[in-house]
């Protein structure tokens, strides 16, 4: 099973999900109603600030609490009993990455600081006006008060957290120089995935269905490493139409999802077009593409069923489309061996959702469907300064469980063979 960040198994995801589900019991649920209108009104105040949109919002308040069932428990997860993001910071960067994992776990670190452009200039600013805004505007009086000492003890600057990622000081706009639209979460999520597979011998190639400019897939094929891993080398391969997210092609796709209605004059890269040489040159800057990186070109429906495929350790889908993501489902998942990883990402789109769902029933999938960690919940804080105003979202006797609502993802394990 994959580690969390603090290196503590997350075995017990499927549990705490399970416990929070059962939480939700009648006389919590005013609670969880408290917490769903709270989402809701922080979504209100951003649309009104920024920009975002109130569908966008409802999606994502409500996979928390409704969706995935995560909640309260997983505040008794190391990764998110930190009370504050510099401490957060502080147990993922040294404990989990660098301590645990020496100069390997250093370069991988590095990779994702250069990833997801952490290392290029400083936040400081962009968190102040933003943070600013979003308590000035609040209507708690609380909220109002703490404005003027959102960046008080550098907590601004120390903002290099499970929740990073460069997309989120643009709103929906991305940055050209981003070479993944990622939180530092799912990076994580995904190298462990590797890692997890390569310790115990899980059998096949890794993939990136869905690359844009290719820093997931960098991430892969930096996380196996120069020297032979465990097991022999794997092919990190790069599937992408390299062309963007294709409009829906049957009625279905149409209706299922809002993708279609993304991109326009002015917002081309919502549509998250890179071309394969762009991808390469990606690749090539971090001194990465070699023979073991390969690509394959085209809309998933065509390309993947004529792949040259064989068996897969880790597959991560990041195609945001109803449609894309049932393809790339279709294309992989017969080919994921048994302890093998499937990870989607953007589990807050309805469409992805919808997929996922589908999928797994058609397909009689049992193996419970989990949270990425530290993805949907990424601190929790009982003090509402150090959760930075927007992140106190929920309060029950004991956690205040906060920023509910970052871009989530999800992931089973393929159930290993029994031993005969
Ligand atoms: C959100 S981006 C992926 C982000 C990327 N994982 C990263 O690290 O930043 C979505 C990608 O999926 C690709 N895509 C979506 N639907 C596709 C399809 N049906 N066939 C091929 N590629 C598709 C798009 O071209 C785009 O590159």
């Amino acid at each position: 099973m994959i580690p969390n960040a603090s290196s503590r198994s997350v075995a017990s995801a499927a549990a705490k999900n399970a416990a929070w589900m059962a939480q939700v019991s009648a006389e919590k649920q005013e609670e969880v109603d408290q917490a769903w209108n709270f989402v809701t009104s922080i979504f209100e105040q951003r649309r009104r600030i920024r920009g975002d949109s109130v569908a966008s919002a409802k999606i994502w308040g409500g996979i928390t609490f409704f969706d995935l069932g995560l909640g309260g428990r997983i505040c008794n997860d190391a990764t998110t009993t930190a009370k504050s993001r510099r401490e957060l910071s502080a147990s993922h960067g040294d404990e989990a990455v660098v301590g645990a994992q020496g100069w390997r776990g250093l370069y991988l670190d590095m990779i994702k600081r250069s990833l997801t452009n952490y290392i290029y200039y400083d936040h400081a600013k962009d968190y102040e006006t933003q943070y600013k805004a979003l308590l000035q505007n609040h209507k708690d009086k609380r909220a109002q008060e703490m404005s003027d000492r959102v960046c008080e003890a550098g907590r601004c600057e120390a903002h290099w957290d499970i929740n990073f990622s460069e997309v989120s000081f643009h709103g929906d706009k991305v940055p050209a120089t981003a070479h993944t639209v990622m939180r530092l979460s799912c990076l994580t999520h995904i190298q462990m995935a590797i890692e997890d597979v390569i310790a115990n011998n899980v059998h096949g190639d890794l993939i990136e269905a869905g690359a844009f400019r290719g820093g997931g897939a960098v991430l892969m094929r930096a996380t196996m490493g120069n020297q032979m891993p465990t097991g022999g080398w794997r092919t990190v391969w790069v599937a992408d139409s390299f062309e963007g997210i294709p409009m829906p092609r049957t009625a279905a796709g149409e209706v299922k999802d809002d993708t279609a209605s993304w991109g326009g004059e002015g917002r081309e890269e919502e549509r998250y077009a890179s071309s394969m040489e762009n991808v390469k040159a990606t690749f090539r800057r971090y001194g990465l593409l070699d023979e073991r990186v390969g690509f394959i070109p085209g809309f998933f429906n065509i390309s993947l069923p004529k792949a040259p495929l064989k068996s897969l350790a880790v597959a991560h889908i990041d195609a945001d489309s109803y449609e894309s993501v049932l393809d790339a489902l279709s294309g992989l998942y017969p080919k994921l061996s048994p302890g093998g990883y499937l990870i989607v990402d953007d589990y807050h789109l309805a469409g992805v959702r919808l997929a996922v769902r589908e999928y797994r029933a058609a397909h009689d999938i049992s193996e419970p469907l989990e949270a990425v960690p530290s993805d949907h919940i990424t601190t929790c804080s009982t003090d509402p300064i150090n959760s930075m105003g927007d992140d106190w979202l929920y309060r029950n006797k004991k956690h205040l469980v906060t920023r509910v609502g970052a871009i989530g993802g999800a992931f089973w394990q393929k159930k290993r063979l029994s031993a005969a």
